[in-house]
């Protein structure tokens, strides 16, 4: 009876098992072959680990950012004017202060370099909007990159890697590679006209990448930002010792907050908005949403910056993401480079 019984209990249930798992084994085989064919995973995908493999260098620093590894953590408000919230409804641009934790360093995975020899300085910030939300932005020096895609990011990387020789880059290599990519002319020249000031306080910072404002009525407009500091700038520092510019910031904090203007740029008609190493003419519409006041700073080491990423895809409601893949490759670099540091620390070191 029970086997002619369409409602009868296991048999018929070990019939259809064998189907179902062939038809999940199948799904499983397509899904695979899509994500190998669109490039998604696969033997020649670029992996963060790739990256920053390649970021930290032979002998990695233990416990320390893969890049940007020398900084100090700094502490402040944002004054906002309110001057942006016709085009975000991010919290932040509602008028009014919010704090911030932000870390200023140089570019490198060492962490103990010597301030002044470092071509880069950055400047990150991290704020906490209610509801939980938050927004992180880490901006450098310069405005653009020299290459737009994250495997070119890689391939400069291993043009930029030590001569085993002589444990310095080969200058050669690095200009032949800025050579054979056209796009990095933008780049170069800001490098070579570019004169370091006397102050981390004194330097313009760039988000080089570029997001997308929206509006209460759901309006996007393609933009980037940049931290220009109000002080003026002095000449360069010309103190011998390795920190040079933590020192000289933490005596200019003594007579008052340090303070920049946070300008945004818009994109005008026909700009790029997917390209890290595009420039926008100069006569774009500007904002200047508030100012940003630091007025105090800590080492990196136990500080409040110490265990952050500053990852620029974490970001509040009301700017979203541009679509240039520089952009999202940072992410999960930024994640895997965390994830290293976090286990060495945990294994203790730094
Ligand atoms: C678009 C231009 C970029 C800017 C403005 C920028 C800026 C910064 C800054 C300021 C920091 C230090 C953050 C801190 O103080 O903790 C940083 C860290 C870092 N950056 Fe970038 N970066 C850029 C591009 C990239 C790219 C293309 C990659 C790799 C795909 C990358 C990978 C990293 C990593 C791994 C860290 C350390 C993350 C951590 O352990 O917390 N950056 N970057």
């Amino acid at each position: 009876m029970q086997d002619t019984d369409p409602h009868a209990g296991a048999r018929p249930a070990r019939k259809t098992f064998p189907a179902y798992a062939f038809i999940a084994i199948l799904a499983g085989a397509l899904l695979v072959a899509f994500l190998v064919a669109s490039g998604r995973i696969g033997p020649g995908r670029l992996k963060p680990a790739d990256i920053i493999d390649l970021m930290q260098g032979p002998e990695p620093h233990e416990g320390f950012r893969r890049a940007h590894a020398k900084g100090f953590c700094v502490s402040g408000q944002f004054r906002s004017t309110g001057a942006l919230q016709p085009y975000s409804s991010a919290a932040i641009f509602k008028p009014g202060a919010t704090a911030f934790i932000g870390r200023y360093s140089t570019g490198g995975n060492n962490p103990t370099a010597p301030d002044l020899q470092s071509p880069v300085r950055s400047l990150a910030l991290a704020f906490s909007l209610p509801g939980g939300q938050q927004w992180r932005t880490a901006m450098n020096t310069p405005p653009v990159l020299p290459v737009r895609t994250p495997e070119a990011f890689h391939a400069q990387l291993a043009a930029m890697q030590p001569d085993p020789a002589t444990g310095k880059p080969d200058m050669a290599r690095i200009m032949a590679f800025m050579k054979s990519h056209p796009e990095s002319a933008n780049f170069l020249a800001w490098q070579a006209g570019y004169k370091p000031t006397g102050s981390l306080a004194t330097e313009r910072y760039h988000s080089i990448n570029i997001f997308h404002l929206v509006n209460d009525s759901g309006r996007e407009r393609a933009v980037r930002w940049a931290a220009a500091p109000q002080a003026p700038a002095g000449p360069p520092l010309q103190d011998p010792h390795p920190d040079a510019l933590q020192r000289e910031f933490a005596t200019r904090l003594d007579s008052g907050p340090v303070v920049y203007d946070l300008v945004f740029t818009f994109a005008g008609s026909g700009d790029p908005v997917d390209d890290v190493t595009a420039l926008w003419p100069a006569d774009r519409q500007t904002v200047v949403a508030g100012t940003i006041e630091i007025g105090g700073w800590e080492p990196q080491a136990g500080g409040a910056c110490g265990g952050l990423n500053f990852d620029p895809v974490v970001l509040p409601d009301g700017i979203k993401p541009g679509h240039d893949p520089i952009l999202h490759a940072r992410g999960a670099a930024y994640a895997e480079s965390q994830r290293r540091r976090a286990r060495e620390q945990l294994a203790g070191a730094e």
